[in-house]
């Protein structure tokens, strides 16, 4: 069995001023395409040189683990043509940006339901990980046709797979290798862009004691010194993690 970082719900996480881990959902393309009187596609491409200046920034500050919702479960629901625009979005910055990241030291990884991409996309993405396994600045985790309920029911059926007996009784333990997210601690931060405050079935056994952060600047408009705002709200958070304040001050 894997190695177990620590749950937030069975043991104290430590925590430090910069968060370990930041998860965004990359929210507000369409709109600020909108804003501008351009097509919604055009949101997407401005988002992508967004996301660029936030894992530099991220690297920069020491962050460990950034993780970002590119495309949920849900997002199939969209009209054909701004999905099939955003798969080959994505292809074209695996294939434009993987070097790049490469150099920079930092490890690719995908999470979410592989299944509907077409081959190209899927050894594209594979090739990617590859290459950057072993990088150790920061880690970037894009989540592509995933969705936190997919995730666990994914998880729970993999789990049973290998270990039937377990389908009398498990435990979190027993589960949470089989998460997406099982080689990386908590986040210690979620932002959402965009206005929204809503979690829209994202990393939702993760997120279980993560501080939230709202803001209503667009995705394509989020910078260095947004990300600067979120981290400096979240230092002003008291992590209790069910405990009270006079335990933590003591
Ligand atoms: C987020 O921006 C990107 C994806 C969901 C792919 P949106 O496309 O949701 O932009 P808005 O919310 O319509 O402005
Ligand atoms: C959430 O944004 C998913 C991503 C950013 C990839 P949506 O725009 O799809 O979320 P809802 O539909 O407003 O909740
Ligand atoms: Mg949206």
């Amino acid at each position: 069995m894997a190695n177990l970082l620590p749950s937030s719900t069975r043991t104290i996480p430590d925590t430090a001023s910069i968060p370990r881990h930041i998860a965004v959902i990359m929210d507000g393309n369409g709109r600020w395409a909108k804003q501008r009187f351009m097509p919604r596609v055009a949101g997407h491409q401005r988002g992508v040189e967004a996301l660029r200046e936030v894992v530099k920034a991220c690297r920069d500050l020491g962050v460990e683990y950034l993780t970002v919702f590119a495309f949920s479960s849900e997002n199939w629901r969209r009209p054909a043509e701004e999905v099939s625009f955003l798969m080959t979005l994505f292809l074209k910055m695996l294939e434009r940006e993987v070097a790049k990241l490469h150099k920079n030291n930092i490890r690719l990884k995908i999470i979410g339901d592989r299944s509907r991409f077409d081959d190209k996309l899927k050894q594209t993405m594979r090739d990617a990980e590859q290459l950057t396994a072993n990088n150790s600045a920061l880690t970037l985790t894009i989540a592509v046709n995933y969705g936190g309920r997919w995730d666990v029911m994914h998880a729970v059926q993999n789990m049973l797979r290998e270990h039937p007996s377990l389908a009398q009784i498990f435990t979190e333990e027993d589960l949470q290798p089989y998460l997406s997210m099982s080689d990386a601690p908590e986040p210690d931060l979620f932002i959402r862009t965009g206005g929204e405050q809503r979690i829209s079935n994202f990393m939702l056994w993760q997120l279980a004691y993560t501080e939230l952060y709202f803001t209503d600047t667009l995705w394509p408009a989020f910078d260095r010194k947004e990300l600067g705002k979120a981290i400096a709200s979240y230092q002003k958070r008291e992590r209790r993690f069910g405990r009270t304040s006079e335990q933590l001050t003591s």
